[in-house]
């Protein structure tokens, strides 16, 4: 067989959430519920759904490429920007197959062999394995009260660094930076140096100190900031997420792009859900009815958790999360153990949401 390049070798495969019917399929079981991927329970919206079957009825030019440089939904975004006081330009606005395109993107752009990317532990594990797939060294720095240590991050950045990734709200614990401490990084990052802005929970924040971090590319600086569709828009399924950073950045990132990365049904989705700002808002509500049920619940039951500003919580137990994982699995329940004693689960529709704390009652009484 082929040689794979040894650094490509080393990469531990990403392992998604478990699908539902996978599960159903195994235990021969009904009715279980997925609270394992930061998904929207309440799924799209229907001016997005309207919109597809709409093109699919009428226009159907499935034969045609997408519209390469996703002008419908680029004047969108920047409409919507324009209207938060941001003046962002087409040339200012990449799209991806996902945000996770686009970090793995910005790896591929700015990043070789021997070059190094500082990222916090725990956080979006997609991180070390793009910059891994490049031949690069992850400088991991622990957190510190389950955020980024933004000084130490700092401390580490060297001559060798070239992109800094910063989850806010962290994934998987959920806590975010404030904007003072981002302020501060940002003061000792030199520039040349990417700082990747992981923004996938943006819409869920609700902390009046969230930094405002298009202020920092309006000013210039060296920053891609990364959102998606994939979370409170609920188009997870599509794959369509967005970045912005100065022209100069994504001229560059644009060479690296497979040309039509974002497909058209995705973009037209990704346009009409833009325009749904009350599904937007439902979701976000229904996010925060469901966490204060679900920190109410667990602190009757006396367990430890991350207050959230994203769509999940990350739980402190004091058994072991794999053993719990397997008997909420059996129980028809899918969640994410991340730690030996942590889990992470995503909040649901209220059902759910009880169905969750039911069964892990359960589990912890039986432990
Ligand atoms: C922190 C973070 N960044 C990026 C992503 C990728 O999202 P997508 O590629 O669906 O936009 C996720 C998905 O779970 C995430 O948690």
């Amino acid at each position: 067989m082929i040689t794979p390049l040894e650094y490509v070798s080393a990469i531990k495969p990403y392992v998604p959430g478990k699908p539902v019917a996978e599960l159903e399929r195994e235990l021969g079981i009904k009715g279980s519920v997925k609270l394992a991927s930061n998904e929207n329970p309440l799924g799209p919206s229907r001016k997005a759904l309207e919109a597809l079957k709409k093109f699919m009825d009428t226009e159907y030019d499935l034969h045609r490429y997408p519209e390469g440089g996703g002008y419908y939904l680029k004047n969108a975004l920047s409409g919507k920007f324009a209207e938060r006081g941001a003046k962002v330009g087409h040339d200012e606005i990449i799209l991806g197959n996902g945000s996770n395109e686009l970090l793995d993107i910005a790896v591929r752009t700015f990043m070789g062999p021997g070059d190094e990317a500082v990222m916090a532990r725990p956080s979006f594990i997609v991180y070390s394995m793009a910059v891994q797939s490049v031949g690069g060294s992850s400088i991991e720095v622990p957190l510190t009260d389950f955020r980024h240590d933004l000084a130490k991050m700092a401390d580490a950045v060297t001559k060798k660094t070239k992109l800094v990734f910063i989850a806010n709200p962290n994934n998987p614990t959920g806590a975010g930076n404030k904007g003072d401490e981002f302020r501060q990084f940002m003061s000792r990052v030199p520039d040349g140096v990417l700082v990747v802005l992981d923004e996938a929970y943006y819409e869920y924040v609700k902390d009046p100190e969230y930094p405002d971090t298009i202020q920092y590319f309006m000013d210039g600086r060296d920053v891609l900031v990364l959102r998606t569709f994939s979370k409170a828009y609920g188009l997870a399924g599509l794959r369509v997420g967005y970045g912005i950073a100065k022209k100069e950045i994504l001229s560059e990132m644009n060479k690296v792009r497979a040309p039509f990365n974002t497909n058209t049904l995705a973009q037209l989705a990704a346009l009409s859900a833009l325009n749904d700002q009350e599904h937007l808002r439902r979701s976000v509500e229904v996010n925060e009815q469901g966490k204060q049920f679900l920190y109410k619940q667990l602190d009757s039951l006396s367990i430890r958790y991350v207050p959230t500003e994203a769509n999940f919580i990350y739980l402190l137990l004091d058994i072991d999360a794999r053993a719990v994982n397997e008997a909420l699995l059996r129980m028809g329940v899918i969640i994410r153990p991340m730690g030996p004693k942590e889990i992470r689960v995503t909040i649901g529709l209220p059902e759910e949401n009880k169905r969750f704390i039911e069964a892990l009652k359960t589990v912890v009484r039986n432990a």
